[in-house]
């Protein structure tokens, strides 16, 4: 009992003991991680996971798609990411005829798979630090238009000279804000065709409603696969192309996983900002996440209420409710977070010893003066920050406005314009207005455009809001006559001047009043906002870089870990439910049950395939199941993950593939700011899950016969 007290006294007072969790490490420098990797149970090694001497696990990962993460599963470059990542692909395949993304779709052949125009996969084939080799002219307080200039000067000519050396296309990125400069050797190829995806009631099951959220049940996977030319090498489509070899596919394990086991996330997260000073946490969290917020909030609850009154508006407003609705579900989560960690007062009371130990030396003096520095930067910003969060959540999120906006360099056309460009923008429009019309329901944008001009009025005084507004009276009259005086809700009229077109009608166009609203939106954002937020956040990211120096230095024993910016990376923890509240407790895993109860046939995301009900009926889980009989669906880690990492693998100890990443618990969501061990968790789809669908669902055990499975 005794022994007890001191240990658990020990974690207290030194919780460093206990693994934080955060971190999103570069792969080539993983070998300052083996350690406590393998301390949490990680049998395999860095050099294992990245390496360029030999095959490693890094040569399955790609970028998907330009946002998404990919992986490569078979030595016949099968390929598995998110079903919300393949789903751009998979709707412009679909038609009424070919519903894939209602019903599914599984080549039964590679004669049957279905190229992919635009697509591509990216693979890092090596990365090199260059920091000296960009920094090695710059000194600390160089004007920052100088410092900047040299940089860009310093990685023109890196770059063309190895460009010179290799086949692979050279970048090269800055990471922990500047301080530091890699070099990134890609390979692009832009063969990827769709193999198989499940139907939608299987890949976005639960949708939007489900969305962030945990318990999860989504299989959100989909099947691509890259192909190469008879040597290997990326090539344009073509039927003579051949399945890309990967010098290493992934292995997968059947075995699930047990809480507190280990595992890794591989894979490309977009972008995080985990160093920022209090104060911006402060604003971020705390004013400008809670007006946007409050806003879509606002714009759902209208939407909501037409959509449960028409099936057809319901569709129409589908992809916009769910547009809106990810931003604000996880905003909501990041203030939460925020608040509930203290994540504010931890970071203040980090920087009061940030501030004593630049002020206990005297070569430290670069960084006595950031604190306050940002602390004028941010309270300067915050009326402009919030000034554009209203232009755009209150002024353009007025369907009609931003429609409006579309028209406007048509508007200024005259009868100089060249006629060829005036064709191409006439053949954008009429798809643009296609594409407007065919989704918009007027009386849903009167009402939204009645509130969220009441909520713009009464928020921002008038030296921060654009003119229009000044001249309203009464806004429901004046938003009704709007509506009726514009051409841009009337598909005919605006059908009729892009047939007839000539220079003459661009006035027509900028009289329109909702023309006016636009650009007076527009014209204040230029003339009064964007100047403004553009030089402070200049100067921020100057600052910004400096503390980042600044903390590096005064914790030299410390691991840090750059923020996310899309570049390949290995986050880990354990796999691990947790408590959300007082009183409850998140298990790790959900199963086909779970599906089940959530069924309801007259609720759009919780229609269950009648084939996979079959299936659960007569528990035909095959070797597919998890040892305690039931099918496990997905499951939480503590593994920091951001968007981005959608799509990448989740593996365990021994570098096998256990699941998907594709969302985290919105409680956690603020984790690109702070992190937090305790309520910070990633939602991946079990890959048995996945292996089950494709196999006993849709019969495309073809499939399976490619990939390493390890029983
Ligand atoms: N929240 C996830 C991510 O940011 C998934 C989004 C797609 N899924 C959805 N139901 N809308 O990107
Ligand atoms: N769903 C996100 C994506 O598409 C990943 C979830 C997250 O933000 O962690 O990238």
């Amino acid at each position: 009992m005794k022994r007890l007290h001191i240990f658990t006294l020990l974690f207290v007072i030194f919780p460093s003991f206990l693994f934080a969790g955060e971190g999103m490490w570069i792969p080539m420098l993983l070998q300052y991680n083996e350690k406590e990797m393998q301390e949490m149970g990680m049998r395999i090694t860095a050099d294992d996971i990245y390496s360029i001497n030999h095959s490693s696990l890094k040569d399955a990962i790609v970028l998907f798609g330009g946002g998404c993460t990919g992986e490569i599963v078979s030595n016949q470059g099968l390929l598995l990411t998110n079903h919300h990542c393949g789903y751009d692909y998979i709707q412009k395949h679909s038609s009424v005829e070919h519903d894939y993304l209602t019903n599914g779709f599984w080549a039964m052949n590679r004669g049957e798979e279905l190229p992919c125009p635009g697509l591509s996969v990216i693979f890092l084939r090596e990365m090199r630090d260059v920091t000296e080799k960009i920094l090695h002219n710059i000194d600390i307080d160089m004007p920052e238009d100088e410092r900047q200039a040299k940089i860009d000067e310093n990685v023109k000519k890196l770059v063309a000279e190895f460009e010179k050396q290799t086949d692979y296309k050279v970048s090269i990125k800055p990471f922990f804000l500047g301080n530091e400069y890699y070099m990134l050797f890609n390979e692009t190829y832009t063969d990827v065709r769709l193999v198989g995806c499940p139907p939608s009631n299987i890949g976005k099951f639960g949708g939007d409603t489900d969305n962030w959220v945990w318990p999860r049940h989504t299989g959100d996977f989909s099947i691509f696969r890259v192909y190469a030319d008879k040597d290997g090498h990326p090539a344009a489509y073509s039927e003579d192309n051949v399945p890309y070899k990967p010098a290493k596919h992934l292995d997968i394990s059947l075995k699930g996983a047990e809480e507190g086991d280990f595992a890794f996330v591989f894979g490309y997260p977009a972008r995080t900002n985990e160093y920022l000073p209090a104060v911006a946490v402060d604003q971020e969290a705390n004013l400008i996440d809670p007006v946007t917020v409050d806003l879509r909030g606002k714009v759902l609850d209208i939407y909501n209420r037409y959509q449960e009154q028409d099936p057809k508006v319901r569709i129409q407003y589908a992809s916009k409710h769910a547009g809106i609705g990810n931003g604000w579900k996880k905003w909501m989560g990041v203030t939460e977070g925020i608040n509930h960690f203290r994540g504010v007062e931890k970071k203040e009371a980090y920087e009061k010893g940030f501030q004593e130990w630049a002020l206990a030396a005297r070569n430290r003096y670069m960084y006595i003066d950031l604190l306050r520095q940002f602390k004028d930067n941010y309270k300067q910003l915050e009326p402009y920050q919030l000034a554009y969060t209203y232009v755009a959540e209150a002024g353009l999120r007025i369907e009609l406005v931003s429609f409006a906006g579309r028209f406007a360099r048509l508007s200024e056309v005259t009868k100089d314009t060249p006629q060829e460009d005036i064709d191409r923008m006439l053949h954008q429009l009429k798809g643009t207005s296609e594409n407007f019309f065919k989704d918009y329901y007027e009386p849903i944008d009167r009402d939204v455009a009645k509130m969220l001009l009441k909520e713009y009025l009464e928020a921002q005084s008038t030296d921060f809001r654009p003119t229009f507004l000044n001249d309203i009276k009464d806004v429901d009259s004046y938003v009704d006559k709007l509506f009726d005086k514009t051409m841009f809700t009337d598909e005919a009229k605006v059908t009729a001047l892009l047939d007839n077109f000539k220079a003459k009608d661009a006035k027509k166009l900028a009289n329109d009043p909702a023309m006016k609203v636009y650009q007076s939106l527009i014209g204040f954002f230029r003339n009064e906002v964007h100047g403004k937020m553009a030089s402070i956040t200049a100067d921020n990211d100057r600052l910004r870089r400096i503390y980042m120096k600044g903390q590096m230095e005064m914790q030299p024993e410390k691991r840090f870990s750059p923020d996310a910016n899309f570049t390949l990376r290995v986050t880990y923890g354990r796999v691990e439910g947790f408590r959300p509240k007082d009183g409850m407790k998140y298990k790790h895993f959900t199963t086909l049950e779970g599906i089940m109860q959530k069924e309801n046939p007259d609720i759009y995301d919780y229609v269950v395939e009648p084939r996979l009900k079959e299936l659960y009926n007569k528990k035909d889980y095959g070797r597919y199941a998890d040892k305690d009989g039931t099918m496990h669906v997905a499951f939480t880690a503590s593994v920091h993950t951001t968007g981005g990492n959608s799509g990448s693998p989740i593996l365990n100890a021994d570098g096998q593939l256990l699941g998907l990443n594709f969302d985290r618990c919105w409680e956690g969501t603020m984790s690109d700011l702070i992190y937090d061990p305790d309520i910070c968790r990633n939602i991946s789809v079990d890959i048995r899950y996945v292996l089950f669908i494709i196999d006993k669902f849709a019969g495309a055990g073809h499939l399976i016969d490619e990939m390493t499975i390890v029983e």
